[in-house]
């Protein structure tokens, strides 16, 4: 029996002095001489060693010595408070215990030296271990816990939705199609929207949060082909409700991260201050605003088109905060928004455009709740009517104004933790050009 206690380098403040044992691998080493500094990690932070030979069996000394980056190793000893360390704590080693030597001769191939995007990416099953994807992936957790937390005491129910689908909810030009068995084809979802219609009808308030894709050949930093989308959607609500529910979730979520997550952020650099802004009441503007305010900048837009990505970042440059712009064009937008009654040519949908030039964040807007409206809606777009009949069988039993949002968790990672591309936000990304690993 080892009289080491086995503890985290998260908790290494809560055992200074206890003699303890940390489970994990060895990052980098630095040799000075008769002293060396093993940097260890162990998935929950990252410690300082301080191994000094006259103080150790020379055995301690020459195994920690000649250690190779990224063995994995048992290392015991003594913490203490260290100001100048990372985490605030040092590890006195008294032994380690090898547990995988890296060979010399295959050493790891990601070293403290730059590499390259794509070669990061061809082993990014190893470069999630890197110090900065761990503090990415640590605000993503953050932020997913937060989407959920604000959900569930809010009162709204968690029903997913399913992957496989029959139809387009997002247009028919970005659709993975899948071989199902002798069946027809089906498609991998593009939104749970549609279901979470039924759900909310049965539920009130509901949301949905699973992977989505987009067969979208576009090679932008805001675009992923598999994606993680959060979408509520409430039975009884309007547009206004719909900015209400977004706004909070935004602040909500910025709130956790900056709360709970100041170290990752302070590893990423993050300029707080931009995230310490994003407070309510957001900007509420309307699509023709946007459009004026855009060609005021310069943009070649005219009332009618969609914006790009350079309209969305032009347009966030006004404000410190995020942006809603409400009312676009039906003709730019799904088939099932529901039209301004004072304008039917603008659909009751909004759009939030992140701060600091991260893009359209979240989607979303008010359903079209009659029933031929919606029949004729279906028609005009050419989706197959007999794959929505059960959609419209929620306009035929007790339809009622609803709505909801999609808010993609990449996009919200990406800016929160003020990320050039969105390929870092999640563990394996799926992009036009990668599949791989
Ligand atoms: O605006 P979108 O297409 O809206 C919908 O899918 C609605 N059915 C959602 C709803 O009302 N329930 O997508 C919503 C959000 C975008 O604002 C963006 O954050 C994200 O999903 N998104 C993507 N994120 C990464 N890569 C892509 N290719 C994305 N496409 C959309
Ligand atoms: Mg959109």
């Amino acid at each position: 029996m080892s009289d080491y206690r086995r503890i985290t380098i998260a908790s290494a403040g809560a055992h200074a002095g206890e003699p303890v044992e940390i489970a994990g691998w060895l990052y980098n080493l630095r040799k000075s001489g008769k002293i060396i500094f093993p940097l260890l990690r162990d998935g929950s932070g990252i410690l300082q060693g301080v191994c000094v030979k006259s103080q150790v069996p020379e055995q301690v000394f020459e195994d920690l010595k000649n250690l190779t980056q990224e063995s994995s190793v048992i290392v015991r000893g003594k913490c203490r408070a260290e100001q100048r360390a990372p985490g605030g704590f040092e590890m006195d080693v008294e032994s380690v215990q090898i547990v995988q030597r890296v060979p010399e001769d295959t050493p790891y191939p990601i070293t403290p030296k730059d590499h390259g995007t794509e070669f990061l990416f061809d082993h990014r099953h190893l470069h999630l271990r890197s110090r900065r994807q761990h503090a990415v992936l640590k605000i993503r957790h953050e932020i997913i816990k937060a989407i959920r937390d604000y959900f569930d005491s809010n009162g709204f129910t968690l029903v997913d939705c399913p992957i496989f689908t029959p139809a387009a909810c997002e247009g028919t030009t970005t659709l993975f199609e899948v071989n199902y068995f002798d069946e027809e084809k089906v498609y991998l979802t593009q939104s749970g929207q549609l279901y979470n219609e039924a759900t909310a009808m049965a539920f009130g308030k509901t949301y949905c949060f699973g992977p989505t894709f987009r067969a979208e050949k576009s090679k932008t930093r805001r675009h992923l082909t598999e994606f993680w989308m959060v979408e509520p959607e409430m039975a009884y609500a309007d547009l206004e409700d719909v900015k209400r529910v977004a706004e909070e979730l935004i602040v909500f979520m910025t709130g956790r991260v900056l709360e709970n997550r100041q170290t990752e952020l302070a590893t990423l650099e993050r300029d707080v201050s931009k995230l310490e802004a994003i407070k309510g009441p957001f900007p509420r503007i309307s699509y023709d605003d946007a459009v004026k305010i855009l060609q005021g900048k310069g943009s070649e837009i005219q009332w009618g088109g969609d914006f790009g990505g350079a309209d969305e970042t032009l347009l966030s440059e006004e404000f410190d905060r995020p942006v809603m712009v409400d009312r676009y064009p039906s003709e730019v937008k799904a088939f099932y928004f529901q039209p301004d009654p004072n304008r039917p040519e603008v659909a009751l949908g909004v759009d939030v455009i992140a701060s600091e030039g991260y893009g359209e964040i979240i989607g979303g807007g008010q359903r079209i709740h009659d029933y031929d409206l919606l029949l004729r809606r279906i028609q005009e777009h050419h989706l197959p009517p007999e794959a929505f009949n059960w959609y419209l069988d929620l306009r035929r039993f007790g339809s009622v104004p609803h709505g909801g949002f999609g808010m993609g968790v990449e996009r919200a990672v990406a800016w929160m933790c003020g990320l050039e591309h969105i390929r870092e936000t999640i563990a394996f990304p799926r992009m036009l050009y990668r599949t791989r690993p």
